[in-house]
């Protein structure tokens, strides 16, 4: 299984998960420090794994990422395309290098890995996750790039799902509420009022509090799993029912 974004929050947690049921992991992640530690956390459930520092928007680093796991597993079964930006700010306030950033990241990185790794999938098998988010349906202050690019990751789940369908590859997305992730802790604790920020995240959920990374990982296992096997081209919201607000 590869994942991006696999050093913290939702990919780590997507990594542990799929180790705890013996698949060997690859973790391609921009972070060195908590790449390499979540590579030797994940070998201590023992599998295989992998971390490839990278950049997903950087196409050359990607396609070394290909490169290394052809050459070391041969094959790949899951692809989860779960790597993100989140910059905040209006579409005045987002500077042009923002929104191309983030552009970059949250939908070209999932143009560049599936090419690397979708074609080293065996014929009539494999599973593509793309973590979108409740942002690309629910609108929230100052979010114009982010909350655009998830929306995207939608419409690119369908569309790859459609061509990848003739190939045996399922294509599915998880598009998480809010859940308690580094990523998450930070944009709470940079907002004017942390304690109010958490508040009005909790009360996005109909259970009133935050989801857990494993809560999102659990789905993403079950997507990949051939108890999905008939699931193709789907959204499943795991957000506490933030979507049904
Ligand atoms: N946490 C939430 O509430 C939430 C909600 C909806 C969607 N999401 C989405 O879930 C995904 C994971 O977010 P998270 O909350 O686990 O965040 P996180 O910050 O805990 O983890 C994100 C990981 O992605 C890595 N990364 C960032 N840019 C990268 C790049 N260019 N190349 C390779 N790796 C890169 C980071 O180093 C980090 O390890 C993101 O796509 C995010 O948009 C999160």
């Amino acid at each position: 299984m590869i994942v991006s974004g696999g050093a913290s929050g939702l990919g780590l947690a997507a990594g542990m998960k799929f180790a705890q049921n013996g698949y060997d992991i690859v973790i391609v992640d921009i972070d060195a420090a908590k790449g390499t530690q979540a590579e030797s956390e994940i070998r201590k459930l023992g599998v295989n794994a992998l971390f490839c520092q990278c950049d997903i928007s950087n196409k050359a680093q990607v396609e070394e990422a290909g490169r290394l796991v052809r050459e070391k597993f041969g094959r790949a079964d899951v692809l989860i395309n779960n790597a993100g930006l989140e910059i905040r700010g209006s579409i005045l306030q987002c500077t042009e290098a923002d929104w191309i950033r983030t552009y970059d990241i949250n939908l070209k990185g999932i143009y560049y890995m599936s090419n690397a790794f979708v074609p080293l999938m065996a014929a009539g098998q494999g599973s593509v996750i793309n973590t979108g988010s409740i942002l690309g349906y629910r609108a929230v202050g100052e979010r114009a790039a982010y909350s655009s690019s998830k929306g995207a990751i939608d419409t690119l789940t369908r569309s790859m799902a459609y061509d990848l369908a003739p190939n045996g590859i399922r294509v599915n997305c998880v598009a998480p509420g809010a859940i308690d992730t580094p990523l998450l802790r930070g944009s709470i604790n940079d907002s004017p009022d942390p304690a109010a920020t958490e508040q009005f995240l909790n009360s996005k959920s109909v259970l009133n509090r935050m989801g857990r990374p494993e809560e999102v990982a659990n789905v993403m296992y079950f997507l990949a799993s051939d108890e999905a096997s008939f699931v193709t081209g789907a959204t499943w919201f795991v957000d506490g029912g933030w979507s049904i607000l």
